[in-house]
């Protein structure tokens, strides 16, 4: 019986502390840093475990080999190395993100937004057309730039935005973004490559497309599954 409580009690400990996870948001950290562990022999603060503060490095806030292209021989001909929170623990709670972008020729990001923060590009290399969508209240007005070296664009947060190579030599970018995680949706396989796939009458109509149009989509993208490799 005894063991039946500790047990209850444990799943209840988890319950709580997975459900503050979740609600935990990073513009406002509420400590100077909350260097992320994975084991509770940390602090805990503001929803996440911390790193005993004074265990913290100058390593936990750093991280390299973002100077290697990544490989751009996949899906759309683009690829993303982010630094993410695993890579940099000192990242986590501080409210922004990196990332290099590297373009094939001819290579996109295809349209896609990002739900939790603006993004900003600086082009290191190449020539790219990128541009986002305003929403309905801004009568869906497209926005677009031709970007060389040293050029820099920002698209709004949630808005669909899309980034493409034009020029002839592999193109390079770094997006920086307000928050260390800023969630990724490629239109593309949101839609068509669900799990599990949506009805296919339900997008036929909504994309005036006929059935068989949309089950070839369907089948392009839920075959793909390679919305991670997606930038
Ligand atoms: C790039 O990815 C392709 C496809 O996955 C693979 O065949 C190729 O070996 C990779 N190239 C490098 C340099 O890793
Ligand atoms: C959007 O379109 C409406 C109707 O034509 C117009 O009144 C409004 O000014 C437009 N708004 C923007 C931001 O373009």
């Amino acid at each position: 019986m005894e063991g039946r409580l500790r047990f209850l009690l444990s799943k209840i400990v988890w319950l709580a502390l997975s459900s503050s996870f979740v609600y935990c948001y990073d513009p406002s950290p509420l400590q100077d840093y909350c260097v992320a562990v994975d084991d509770i022999n940390g602090v805990f603060v503001n929803g996440k475990f911390c790193k005993d503060p004074k265990r913290v490095t100058a390593n936990d806030f750093y991280t390299s080999g973002l100077n290697v292209p990544g490989n751009t021989s996949t899906g759309p001909g683009s690829t993303i190395t982010a630094v993410t929170v695993e890579r940099m623990p000192g990242l986590n709670t501080l409210g922004v993100g990196i990332a290099r972008i590297d373009f094939a020729p001819g290579g996109q990001v295809p349209p896609h937004t990002h739900p939790r923060a603006s993004e900003i590009l600086l082009v290191i290399k190449g020539k790219l057309f990128v541009g986002f969508v305003s929403s309905n209240e801004y009568n869906y007005t497209l926005f677009t730039k031709v970007l060389y070296p040293g050029d820099v664009f920002v698209s709004p947060k949630g808005l669909i935005q899309f980034h493409v190579n034009i020029g002839k030599t592999n193109a390079v970018v770094i997006a920086a973004a307000g928050s260390q995680e800023p969630g990724r949706i490629v239109i593309g396989d949101a839609v068509f490559g669900s799990n599990p796939l949506i009805d296919p009458n339900v997008l036929a109509k909504a994309f005036a497309l006929n059935l068989n149009k949309v089950k070839y989509l369907q089948a392009v993208f839920s075959s793909k599954h390679n919305i991670r490799d997606y930038p």
